[in-house]
């Protein structure tokens, strides 16, 4: 991979290794779908895939997770009997690119095949572009090249595979696959699939303007022809496969450049709202090009009350479920640069509260207990055993779904921020307020008093740090169920001062006794002060754990994809920890915590933490900038900005396959970016900026939308400067 560009990456030559790390780094993707960075030869067998938005199915007792749909963008070639894929033996060069501020890839391979040992060879040069349109969703294109040296025969074999890549499949039971003749354009193949479990059909269509074949060609003669491909689900539309035909149709009288030029647009349209410029620092620009590339590409603006997959749109991975990484993680950067995909999120919740509600009972709590990895409707996808031990290979009992109870708070948590940063009320009268009250609800009921020290705990619970599982007393899980509290009296108080038909509202929803109930819990919720050093203890107990280096625990692993948590992993009774903990704690509720605190909380927990999971490195660079640590911050940023394009993070837990993109790593990386160097916040409704950059980084600017207003924020020179932008 070279850096060659802030706006490309590049790939020369082709390794085996990295086709499915790739099908990552090269996704193409446009919040409904995403389509695997894979090449147009590949099939299932190197994770070709079109991972839809949306919709599960679970076949058999196997996981639930996201569907993939049969492959329109699938063609390869052969020279005379000669199959020409890449990585073939005779390929002589290959390059993949991707063209992240427009969403386009390219590839570009050079056979040189031997029809027989006395002939020259001939040099078939392949280059195809494609693109998932940003401007319809339902849309995917893609244009072929084929020039030859020499006089030779092709055969072209392309269409709809249906031979679709699953991780827990098949998802898909019936296919049905037929040709219809549109007019004016021509025989168009569509493949319609039915999923097992509810019956969603899933239609595919695809147009080529060549049909597949012999093709002959004589030397110099370049050949040319494009694709689209279109897919629609029965959730979208009851005419599926018409819908289909309809895009293609229209795709097809519109023609492959003006399809091109508005998906381009589309591209540029987001980034005027949203660029981050970093000047003297090309790999932190481009790291940061990258990752607002990914969260593009997944922004789901098709829909109300749609949400983010944890590993976006890149697969099946972690289920395809949503997880409290888009609301504390994702959410800002949207909240900062198109709040509607912001409110999308939290609509997903407010129509996941049956869910919730049906979570909360199940475990005989009351109110709402959000999903840990929430499928449609809030379903909760986490299953009791979500890690395999690698010694016996069986199924390993894990605590997320029932005791990583801070979820309901994060939902909380981001629903206020929602409010406080765009002062949108409605959102409250729109089910948000009832939300927050089943959250406070859930926790009331959870709440353990302690007589003896006269407060209010919560015990066996998991905090961030999953290593450690059914601690009691987490400081980041009491201070955010805190905050729901606090959440609710804001609510009721702002939203019953709007007008007495509000504060009849509010009054129908949550009435005076409930909320002195609430009161009085909250007065009582311990949460852990920090010690005289400023240290604040984890969990009841953390510091008593053995105190050893990140070091000692990796050298007791006995196999490398062993978990280091649960019961008998190697951090399991150490003090390292697998993300952070105390120091999310201490970014979420900055005013809580002074410099001096901060500062001595950092310096314990980051040495101890392995940054075993993507959203840790974030948080420790938020809050570095905060206490000046400015360069430990850059590195922090880079790790969480890089992720994707080197395909670093975890790629087995256990041995479960968990790689993919790290959207919230991506989200972390803009927070860094505009919230930590940038200092960007609201005062009183208003833009400030106190921005300090690392050393290396001549300017920083963002562009940041504040009451539907845009302004443009430059830091140079220790000065931040805040410029209103025409739109
Ligand atoms: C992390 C969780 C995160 C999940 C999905 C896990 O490894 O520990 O905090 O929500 O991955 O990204």
């Amino acid at each position: 991979m070279t850096m060659d560009g802030i706006w490309t990456l590049c790939e020369c030559g082709y390794d085996t290794e990295r086709v499915i790390s790739n099908g990552n780094t090269f996704l193409l993707g446009n919040g409904y779908l995403g389509c695997r960075g894979t090449l147009d030869e590949h099939t299932r067998a190197h994770m070709a895939a079109v991972n839809l938005a949306g919709v599960y199915d679970r076949c058999g007792s196997s996981w639930r997770e996201t569907v993939n749909a049969p492959n329109p963008l699938f063609g390869c070639l052969d020279c005379s009997g000669v199959p020409l894929a890449a990585g073939d033996g005779s390929m002589s060069s290959h390059l993949h690119e991707l063209d992240f501020r427009h969403g386009v890839s390219r590839r570009e391979t050079v056979w040189k095949v031997r029809m027989n040992e006395k002939a020259p060879p001939v040099t078939v040069i392949l280059s195809t572009e494609r693109f998932v349109s940003m401007d319809d969703i339902h849309l995917l294109a893609s244009r072929w090249t084929v020039t030859v040296d020499a006089a030779c025969e092709l055969t072209l074999r392309s269409g709809i595979d249906q031979e679709v890549y699953d991780c827990n499949g098949p998802h898909l039971t019936r296919f049905l696959r037929q040709m219809d003749e549109v007019p004016d354009i021509g025989p168009v193949e569509t493949v319609r699939a039915w999923t097992g479990e509810s019956g969603v059909e899933v239609a595919v269509s695809r147009f080529s303007s060549i049909s597949d074949g012999a093709i002959h060609l004589s030397a110099g003669q370049s050949l040319e022809f494009v694709v689209f491909g279109s897919v629609y689900t029965s959730q979208d539309t009851p005419t599926a496969a018409q819908s289909c035909l309809e895009t293609i149709a229209k795709a097809c009288r519109d023609g492959y450049d003006t399809v091109y030029d508005s998906h381009y647009r589309c591209w540029e349209h987001l980034w005027e709202g949203s660029e981050v410029e970093i000047g003297g620092d090309l790999q932190a620009q481009k790291a940061i090009n990258y990752s607002l590339y990914h969260l593009h590409c997944i922004a789901p603006r098709h829909g109300k009350g749609l949400s983010i997959a944890a590993r976006g749109l890149s697969g099946q991975t972690y289920k395809g479920a949503v997880f409290w990484d888009t609301e504390i993680f994702m959410l800002p950067f949207f909240l900062h640069t198109e709040p509607s995909v912001a409110r999308s999120f939290l609509e997903y919740r407010i129509n996941g509260l049956p869910g919730a509600l049906a979570k909360a009972a199940e475990y005989g709590f009351e109110g709402a207990f959000y999903a840990w990895e929430s499928q449609e409707h809030g379903y909760e996808a986490c299953s009791d055993y979500n890690v395999t031990d690698v010694f016996s290979g069986r199924p390993q009992r894990t605590y997320f779904r029932d005791k990583q109870i801070h979820i309901s708070a994060d939902v909380v948590y981001a629903l206020w921020e929602y409010v406080e940063y765009t002062g949108d009320l409605s959102i409250l009268r729109e089910g948000g307020l009832e939300m927050i009250l089943q959250c406070a609800r859930f926790y009331y009921s959870y709440a353990y008093l302690n007589l003896r020290k006269n407060r209010i705990e919560f015990l066996d619970v998991i905090g961030p740090d999953e290593y450690h599982e059914r601690v009691s007393n987490n400081a980041f899980t009491n201070r955010m169920v805190l905050h729901v509290f606090e959440v609710l009296r804001l609510a009721v108080s702002r939203l019953s001062s709007v007008s007495p038909k509000d504060k009849a509202f509010v009054e129908s929803i949550v009435d005076g006794p409930a909320l002195a109930a609430f009161e009085t819990v909250a007065q009582w919720i311990y949460v852990p002060k920090p010690r005289p050093d400023g240290v604040v203890e984890q969990f009841d107990g953390y510091f008593k754990q053995e105190d050893c280096s990140l070091d000692d625990v990796r050298s007791r692993l006995l196999k490398p994809n062993e978990y280091w948590g649960g019961n008998n992993g190697v951090a399991a009774h150490t003090q390292v920890i697998k993300q952070a903990d105390v120091i999310a704690l201490q970014q979420l509720f900055a005013d809580d915590y002074d410099v001096r605190t901060v500062k001595a909380n950092w310096d314990y927990y980051e040495k101890r933490t392995e940054h075993g999971s993507s959203l840790s490195s974030c948080m420790y660079a938020l809050t570095a900038c905060r206490i000046g640590y400015l360069e430990r911050a850059k590195h922090l940023f880079l790790s969480s900005a890089l992720v994707d394009m080197v395909g670093g993070g975890k790629q087995f837990a256990g041995d479960i396959y968990i790689g993919g993109t790290h959207p919230a790593s991506a989200g972390g990386a803009w927070m860094i970016a505009v919230l930590g160097f940038g200092g960007f916040r609201l005062e009183r409704g208003l833009p400030v900026a106190d921005g300090k950059l690392p050393q290396d980084w001549k300017y920083l600017r963002y562009r940041i939308l504040v009451d539907g207003r845009r302004y443009m924020v430059t830091i140079r020179d220790s000065v931040s400067v805040i410029e209103p932008m025409d739109v």
